[in-house]
């Protein structure tokens, strides 16, 4: 079944009398349990397509069918509960709250499920058993090293249970070592089950992925399964 389906997405920015297009045309589809790089060079339209597929924005033309649900034309509070139970986000910057400990941030998409206080912890609990922090979880973000704040970012991502997990250049703030441990992370995510898409403009890390697409001037240029040597 496919997860995500998009048809003839396009994204219209209006620049005075100018239409400056960020995605032109665009169809794509990824099913359950698949992990998905996209990648395209700085301008290409990744981030726009994140917000689509995020439902953080609307397309200007197309549609688009999340988990089986028609969501081309929500309004803002629509959005919000469908990112809310859909999509685990996981940014370049981490997006921590500093004052809240590891265990409270990745209460927090449970939160705004008015989820009761004993199940969110135990979920929350469990998600940053998941990605090896247990034992940090009363460690503020600053006491943290980066990797490891990706990582309660990535238990955050986990904690609500969504459908996909959207990652927008999760390693482009992290030394290789950590983003290595990050990359790793993702790949026993993807053999646990879970469906996977990531923002990329690091070949490398687009080719340790099963399908890669490429985007370049708002149109998707390939995408191809990737043969893992
Ligand atoms: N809010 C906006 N208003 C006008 N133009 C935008 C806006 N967001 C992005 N663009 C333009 O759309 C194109 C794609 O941008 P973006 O999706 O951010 O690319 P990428 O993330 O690949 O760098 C670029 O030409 C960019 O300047
Ligand atoms: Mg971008």
């Amino acid at each position: 079944m496919s997860l995500l389906e998009m048809k003839n997405i396009s994204k219209v920015y209006q620049m005075g009398k100018e239409e400056l297009y960020a995605l032109k045309d665009v169809s794509l589809e990824v099913a359950e349990g698949e992990f998905v790089a996209i990648i395209g060079p700085s301008g290409s339209g990744k981030s726009t397509l994140m917000n689509l597929i995020g439902c953080l924005d609307v397309p200007t033309a197309g549609s688009y069918k999340l988990d089986g649900k028609d969501v081309s034309d929500l309004s803002g509070d629509q959005q919000a509960a469908i990112r809310n139970e859909k999509i685990g986000f996981i940014f370049q910057g981490f997006n921590l709250l500093p004052k809240l400990t590891a265990l409270e941030n990745v209460e927090l998409p449970l939160l705004y499920r008015n989820i009761p206080a004993d199940q969110r912890r135990r979920h929350a609990l469990e998600a940053l058993e998941k990605v090896g922090l247990a034992d940090r979880s009363g460690h503020k973000p600053a006491e943290l090293s980066g990797g490891q704040q990706q990582r309660v970012a990535i238990a955050r991502a986990l904690a609500g249970s969504p459908p996909i997990l959207l990652a927008d250049e999760p390693i482009g703030n992290l030394d290789s070592k950590s983003g290595r441990e990050v990359t790793d992370l993702m790949h026993r995510l993807h053999q646990q089950g879970h469906t996977i898409i990531l923002i990329t403009h690091n070949q490398d890390q687009a080719n340790e992925a099963q399908r890669k697409i490429a985007i370049y001037d708002g149109n998707i240029l390939s995408d191809e399964k990737v043969i893992q040597r």
